[in-house]
């Protein structure tokens, strides 16, 4: 598969790579997750569902993975399948600390994770990260560092991040809600001995909510990587939604709505790289169709951005299912 330089880290990513926030953990907020893990949520059944959705995607060409302390056995799923020789050639994982885990295996409860952006948390959250992925974690990321969160302006974590920096970890935040611009910014002004601490940023941009895209060419343009999340909007780019679906799949005749929105994060020049969230085989690679549409074909797509507060005000509605 094609690959791009991961910013100024000295990595190298697929252009694709594979999220493990649906393949994880039981519960989830995307549209459909229940009838697509139908029968497959006990923790051995997850586990050998998500190990088949990464070696097909091994297959399909896909040499980075991304996780977290709060996807449940997620980092634990994938360091084993690593741990297992399933990866002969090279990987690039990424994890996420400053989210916990509380919902105990179950679908219906109350409460799915809580953001702890202390540096307790971080201490504590990196320790179990290399305990599940050992050697294979390279990139370790704030999860859904916000302005109000003030992880940002905490001089504890920061200094204890430009250690695990200096050590040899590649830093790196994701961003989440109608902000995100803001986080972006005020992470890329974060020098530590000279340098930007943060290495990578991971953002939510698609053809619904594209308002950080200004925000993430400039952290392209100052040297961090770019990673793109939620491409296809939890679903809502799928043909989950049929008036969207239709409208994407007349855009560009030929082609899946799911495969489309990925296309057009692809076409993006300051993105590095996408990362799918596909939870079986047969939407991985409906999602990897994108690699076949050509980039000037879907890089303007017009007529599908949102309001950014109605964006994320209606994805904190999405159900875990
Ligand atoms: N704050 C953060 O740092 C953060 C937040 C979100 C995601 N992420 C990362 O980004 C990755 C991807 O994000 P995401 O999964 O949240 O969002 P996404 O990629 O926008 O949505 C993926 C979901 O869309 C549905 N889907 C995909 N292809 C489909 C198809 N062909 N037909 C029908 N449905 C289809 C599936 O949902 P169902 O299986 O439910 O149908 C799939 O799980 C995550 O795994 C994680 O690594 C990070």
């Amino acid at each position: 598969m094609i690959t791009k330089e991961l910013g100024d880290t000295g990595l190298v990513v697929t252009r694709v790579g594979l999220g493990l926030a649906a393949l994880g953990r039981p519960g989830y907020i995307n549209i459909g997750h229940d009838s697509d893990l139908a029968g497959r949520r006990s923790k051995a059944g997850l586990e050998e569902h998500s190990h088949s959705v990464l070696s097909a995607a091994y297959a399909a060409g896909i040499r980075y993975f991304d996780v977290a302390r709060s996807y449940g056995n997620g980092e634990a799923f994938l360091g084993r399948w690593l741990l297992d020789g399933n990866a002969a050639e090279p990987v690039v994982v990424s994890s996420k600390w400053g989210y916990r885990y509380v919902a105990d295996w179950r679908i219906d409860a109350e409460v799915h994770e809580i953001k702890d952006h202390t540096l307790d948390n971080l201490e504590r959250q990196i320790e179990e990260s290399r305990e599940n992925l050992g050697p294979y974690l390279a990139v370790y990321q704030i999860h859904s560092a916000t302005l109000d969160s003030g992880v940002l302006d905490d001089a504890a974590v920061l200094n204890r991040l430009t250690e695990l920096r200096n050590a040899g970890l590649t830093v790196g935040l994701s961003t989440s809600g109608p902000q995100q611009a803001a986080a972006i910014r005020k992470a890329m002004a974060i020098e530590r001995d000279g340098s930007l601490l943060f290495g990578t940023v991971q953002s939510t941009w698609n053809l619904l909510e594209p308002s950080a895209g200004s925000a993430l060419a400039d952290a392209h343009a100052a040297g961090l990587g770019v990673l793109i999340k939620e491409s296809v909007a939890n679903g809502r780019l799928t043909a989950r939604e049929p008036a969207t679906s239709s409208r994407l799949v007349n855009a560009v005749p030929g082609f899946s709505a799911d495969a489309i929105a990925v296309a057009a994060v692809l076409a993006q020049p300051w993105v590095d790289g996408v990362i799918i969230g596909a939870s079986t085989k047969e939407q991985l690679h409906s999602n990897l169709r994108a690699l076949e549409i050509d980039a000037d074909q879907v890089r303007d797509l017009p007529g599908f951005a949102e309001n950014p507060d109605e964006y994320w005000a209606r994805r904190s509605r999405l159900a875990w299912t």
